[in-house]
This record gives C-alpha cells, sequence and structure tokens, in this order.
C-alpha cells in the first residue's frame, strides 16, 4: 500500500538556501585540513571563520591562555560548520606531537605565540622560550609527519626601525624588544629550513595594525587587563570602562601631530591567509608537476641577465619556496583620525588627552602592498569607519 504522505510546499527561501548551498558546496576545497595553532585567538578565529567558509576543514591547536574556551562554539555558530578544538600547549612536544598522530593535515597556520612588547621586555626568557620552543616544537612534528605547508604570523616589526616608509619585504630585518625578535629568529629558522629542504613551502605574512571584529559580534580581540594597543583601549574608553584615551605623542613630524600607522580590518587580514593559502595550494600544484610557472621562468631570466647580482640570484631562487608578504592597507591613519572614527561609529565625543611619546615607538608606519597585490592577489577592502563600527559592536557584546 502506498502511504499518503503530504510534501511539505518548499518556499522561496528553501530554494535560495539551496542554491547558497550549492555555491558553497562548488567552492569546497577537497575537504583540505588545516592546523590552526593559536586557532581561538584574534586572527586565529577569524581565519577559522573565512577558511570553513571557504570549506576548508579546521583542526584549531590553543592552550586557552590568552583566549576563551567558547570561541570555537562561537566560531561553529557563525559558519554552521564543526570547528575540532584541541587544548594543547606548543611548548609541550610530546602532545603536539599526538596531535599530528591523530590528524592528516594538509597544512598548518602557526599564529600561537605570546604578543605583549612591554612583558616581553620584562621577561625575555619566556618570550624565547614560549614562541621558540612552541615553534620549534611544531616544525619537528611537521618534520616527523611529512607536513611541510605552512604559513606563519609575522610582524611588521620584523621591520628595522631605521627604514623609511613605506616598508617593502626585501627591507633588513631586526627588532628593538624580544617579543620582535621571537618573530625574526622565526623567519629565518624557517628562512634556513626551506633552503636545505625544498619540500618546505612557507609563505610568512607581516601584519600591520589589526582591529575590528567580525561583523556578528561574536568574535573579536579579547586582551586581558588595561590594553596596551589603541584600538581595544579606545573601545574601552567608548564603553566607559576607562576614562580617557591617551594619545601618546601629538608633536610627530606627521600632518596632525600624532603617530600613524598601517591598520587592517582583522577579516581582511584572515582573507588574506585564505589567498595565502591558495597560493601555497598553487606551490604544491607547481612542484607536483616539476613545471616552471610563466613567473618563475621570468624571475629566473631576469635574475640570469644581472650576472653581477649573483648572490642575490642564488638567494632568490632558493627562497622560492619561502616567501614574505606584507599584509596592510598600504594607507596610514593617525591615532586622531582613528579617535574620530570611533566616535563616529559609537555616536559620541571621547575624552583624550595629549601624553608624552611612549618609548620605542615611530611616528609612521605603514606598508607597501604591491607584492602581496601582484603575487597572492590580495586587497584589503575595509575602511577605517568599518574597523572602527565592528570593533564597537565586538565591545558592546563582549564578555
Ligand atoms: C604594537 C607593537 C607591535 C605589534 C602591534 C600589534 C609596540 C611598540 N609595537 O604596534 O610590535 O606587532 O602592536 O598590533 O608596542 N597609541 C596611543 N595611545 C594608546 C595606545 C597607542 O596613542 O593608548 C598610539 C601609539 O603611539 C601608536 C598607535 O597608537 O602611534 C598604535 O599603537 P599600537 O596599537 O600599540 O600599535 P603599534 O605600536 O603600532
Amino acid at each position: 500500500m502506498i502511504e499518503n504522505r503530504t510534501i511539505p510546499e518548499r518556499s522561496i527561501d528553501d530554494n535560495v538556501t539551496d542554491l547558497l548551498m550549492a555555491n558553497r558546496d562548488a567552492s569546497r576545497s577537497d575537504n583540505k585540513t588545516i592546523l590552526l595553532t593559536g586557532g581561538a585567538g584574534f586572527i586565529g578565529s577569524h581565519t577559522a571563520v573565512v577558511l570553513l567558509d571557504r570549506g576548508y576543514d579546521v583542526v584549531l591547536l590553543d592552550n586557552f591562555s590568552n583566549s576563551k574556551r567558547d570561541v570555537p562554539a562561537r566560531i561553529e555558530k557563525i559558519t554552521d560548520r564543526s570547528c575540532i578544538c584541541e587544548e594543547v600547549d606548543l611548548t609541550d612536544e610530546a602532545a603536539v606531537a599526538t596531535v599530528f598522530n591523530k590528524y592528516d593535515f594538509d597544512a598548518v597556520i602557526h599564529f600561537a605565540g605570546i604578543k605583549s612588547v612591554g612583558e616581553s621586555v620584562e621577561k625575555p626568557l619566556e618570550y624565547y622560550d614560549n614562541n621558540l620552543t612552541g615553534t620549534i616544537n611544531l616544525l619537528k612534528a611537521m618534520n616527523a609527519s611529512d607536513v611541510k605547508n605552512l604559513i606563519f604570523s609575522s610582524s611588521a616589526t620584523v621591520y628595522r626601525q631605521d627604514n623609511p616608509v613605506p616598508y617593502y619585504e626585501n627591507y633588513p630585518l631586526g627588532a628593538t624588544n624580544p617579543y620582535g625578535w621571537t618573530k625574526v629568529i622565526i623567519e629565518r629558522i624557517l628562512t634556513d629550513m626551506g633552503a636545505v629542504d625544498h619540500a618546505w613551502r612557507v609563505i610568512m605574512l607581516r601584519y600591520f595594525n589589526p582591529i575590528g571584529a567580525h561583523e556578528s559580534g561574536l568574535i573579536g580581540e579579547e586582551p586581558q587587563g588595561i590594553p596596551n594597543n589603541l584600538l581595544p583601549y579606545v573601545a574601552k574608553v567608548a564603553a566607559g570602562d576607562l576614562p580617557e584615551i591617551r594619545i601618546f605623542g601629538d608633536d610627530y613630524d606627521t600632518p596632525d601631530g600624532s603617530g600613524v600607522r598601517d591598520y587592517i580590518h582583522v577579516m581582511d587580514l584572515a582573507e588574506g591567509h585564505l589567498v595565502a593559502m591558495e597560493y601555497l595550494r598553487r606551490m604544491i600544484d607547481r612542484d607536483n608537476k616539476k613545471e616552471i610557472t610563466e613567473k618563475d621562468a621570468c624571475s629566473v631570466a631576469s635574475l640570469t641577465e644581472n650576472s653581477s647580482a649573483t648572490d642575490e640570484k642564488e638567494r632568490r631562487l632558493k627562497d622560492l619556496n619561502v616567501r614574505a608578504f606584507n599584509i596592510g592597507t598600504g594607507k596610514g591613519t593617525s591615532v586622531k583620525e582613528i579617535i574620530a572614527a570611533f566616535e563616529r561609529a559609537c555616536g559620541k565625543e571621547l575624552s583624550k588627552a595629549a601624553y608624552p611619546r611612549r618609548p620605542g615607538d615611530l611616528a609612521t608606519v605603514y606598508a607597501d602592498t604591491s607584492l602581496a597585490e601582484k603575487e597572492l592577489g590580495f586587497k584589503a577592502r575595509r575602511g577605517i569607519d568599518e574597523m572602527c563600527i565592528d570593533s564597537w559592536r565586538w565591545q558592546q557584546t563582549a564578555r
């Protein structure tokens, strides 16, 4: 007997959902699994959202020293996808190896690290131990499991302070504090490893000043205690948690006297990781096919023309599997302009005053972004107002 079942009518919304799901499936990334160390943190969590939305599977590894345990659930809520998280400290070598035995990773994005400049000056050994030991344990586990595809969270802080702006990727590197040195040293380790073992493919992304939050207001930056960085500080003044914004220096040689930086929306930065991942996959395909791409052929040809620059030629040829890119907007914004944008976002005037310059600060820092634009196809899209609106929304919902 045929059961007389009613088939529910489909609404326009159902059809739209099907279409969206089909599009989403079309862009799925063959279920590539990416390990995100520090994945529950500010930049890691936003990158997880972008990767999951693009169809990658992700495993977060975090010790929750500077992030909350409910972040993976919040990522799942935003993406409607499963977000696995392993609570592991990278300085625990055995635990890191266990994670690599449990999953079959295609690539790793290494965000984990402690990052307070002032604290690093107070506790250099802690910074070198945590950031370098953690990275070395990670690299050993990757080597042992033959996972040699890596994107590393580097920073504009690796550029020596006497470089003129904008900062180009080939500028000399150096740091003024232990935190900065850990980034420089890790870049060195990765470059040396890539030079002897060409199976390693490494992209080092040098972030400028990431701010903003996901538009859902579900994830954002959660600094502990009184923030050191400008945006979280301004947000707390707007929320009434701190009395007044301190403008560190209004006598710099800049248009309005306050310091100028290259602020980038964290979602643009997260999308930078996605394009870097796709670039990494093109590097893998290229190596697998043992083809020299047109771009490589050009760079080899142009290097051969200049026979006097032999060292440079060799270095660049070796470095093709280890690349560094600036991830910024290429535009400078002053402290006073940021405060004005935040006032527009929160709809009120904020209390502020000029203070002496903060030791170690530069007047102006911004990126040259042409290499990332040309090679990765990356260009930040979001402006300062959107960054401040999203920061303010997050500040109002933050726990
Ligand atoms: C800082 C770190 C850098 C790190 C980056 C991460 C230092 C010296 N550098 O960069 O290594 O990679 O954060 O985002 O700490 N300012 C104020 N009032 C404040 C805070 C900041 O006027 O309360 C000014 C600063 O003088 C600077 C600008 O705001 O001109 C940005 O400061 P900040 O957000 O701390 O970032 P950076 O110093 O650029």
